[in-house]
């Protein structure tokens, strides 16, 4: 049967993955504007072999590229780099047409199997650093714990020196026709989707990725095939690169500037302090209405802008409840490489200001010590403050 639904890569792997442009919102919370693509991959040979599985509400199409594929052979083994259930869910269906698969997969993702899926029969464990030869390939596994989850690992096959990097060198975005990166216009359709994945999913957990990252320095890559975003065979050390100054958090010399406000005081607060720092030789500055902008675009510019800038209206004498919220969600992502400023405005008594400044203090941040609370609409004298501030933002991020 001619092979029409999947892509090969390389000495018999092949690619099976899906795409979902259906799921508005990754793990329940992260936009996916550009849909989601869940990479798969299939080896054959004296035995075939799957490595990761794809979500389940692409099962049908999934199912269709293995049977194309393995054209009546059976399936030999599964490989779970990583339980979570955008690469497992599929499991049930799969075993249903190939109930005599073998699951490869670490002793951390066995509970995970039976919790999820109620499967408890043929597993074999594998541990940190092991080798398996399966018909004539040899794979190798590195456990990469919280990148993503305590489970997660990769595999590594010798013959082709291809790394199945599950999660890590993942990113937002179908795979658009193209599956690898020489084929594709990396910065425009996938740069700010990796750069937003890494932040959103990964981000807390940087000193793992950086302890993952590490342990793969001794493997000669040729080959680098994640569960998401493009398969890297033209340049893997550009994803390398890429990830490894994300788990740095490097950060570059602009600001973000986000405001909360009901009626427009609050921008016009937060443009005074832009124009601070435009006129204090800022030039990469970015306004955004906390209102409109979903956290996960907020926290890529957090996580790479060097200034943060985060201004509130007073709600209830506290804080307004979006830029809590937002809060929340910073605290998860432990960023550490920031300067911070704040300001606050209110009605009557207050609240936003002292509740930015607690959080600040708490998380022992790095945040410029004016922190200008305004009464109502900003007059000419706090407007020129709120440009003061915004030029001492920009003398702190240029270093002046
Ligand atoms: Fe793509 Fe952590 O799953």
């Amino acid at each position: 049967m001619e092979n029409l639904l999947s892509v090969p890569i390389k000495n018999d792997i092949y690619y099976i993955g899906t795409n979902d442009r259906q799921t508005p919102l990754f793990e329940g919370m992260w936009p996916l504007p550009n849909g989601v693509a869940y990479n798969s991959y299939l080896i054959k040979g004296k035995k075939n072999i799957i490595v990761d599985l794809v979500r389940v509400n692409t099962s049908s199409v999934y199912l269709n590229k293995v049977q194309e594929l393995l054209d009546g052979e059976d399936l030999d083994y599964i490989i779970i780099n990583h339980m979570e259930p955008d690469h497992t869910s599929s499991i049930k269906a799969v075993l249903d047409v190939y109930p005599k698969a073998k699951l490869i997969t670490n002793k951390r993702a066995v509970d995970m199997l039976n919790a999820y899926y109620e499967i408890e029969d043929n597993i074999i464990v594998v541990g940190e650093g092991e080798t398996l030869e399966l018909g004539d390939r040899e794979f190798t596994f590195y456990t990469t714990p919280m990148v993503h989850w305590p489970e997660s690992m990769v595999t590594y096959e010798a013959k082709t020196k291809t790394l199945f990097s599950q999660d890590i060198f993942g990113g937002f975005g179908t795979l658009d026709g193209a599956v690898f990166d020489d084929q594709v216009e990396f910065t425009k359709h996938y740069l700010e989707e990796i750069t937003r994945y890494y932040i959103n999913i990964v981000g807390k957990y940087s000193q793992q990725a950086l302890r993952a990252l590490k342990k793969l320095e001794g493997l000669d890559i040729e080959l680098i095939c994640p569960v998401h975003g493009p398969i890297w065979r033209e340049n893997p050390q550009k994803i390398i690169d890429l990830y490894t100054s994300l788990a740095k958090q490097e950060t570059i010399d602009g600001c973000v500037v986000i405001y909360g406000s009901m009626y427009g005081n609050t921008e016009q607060m937060a443009e005074a302090v832009a124009k601070g720092l435009a006129i204090g030789g800022i030039k990469d500055i970015k306004i955004r209405d906390i209102t409109k902008t979903p956290n996960s675009y907020l926290l890529s510019d957090i996580w790479r802008y060097k200034g943060v800038i985060l201004g509130s209206c007073s709600y209830d004498n506290s804080l307004f409840p979006p830029m809590n919220y937002l809060l929340t969600e910073i605290s998860h992502q432990r960023m550490k490489n920031n300067y911070w400023g704040i300001f606050g405005s209110y009605s009557w008594s207050g609240g936003a200001l002292k509740t930015l400044k607690k959080y600040m203090e708490d998380g022992k941040y790095d945040v410029l010590d004016t922190q200008l609370e305004i009464k109502g609409a900003a007059n000419d004298e706090e407007i020129e403050a709120l440009i003061n501030f915004g030029k001492e933002m920009a003398a702190k991020i240029l270093d002046k």
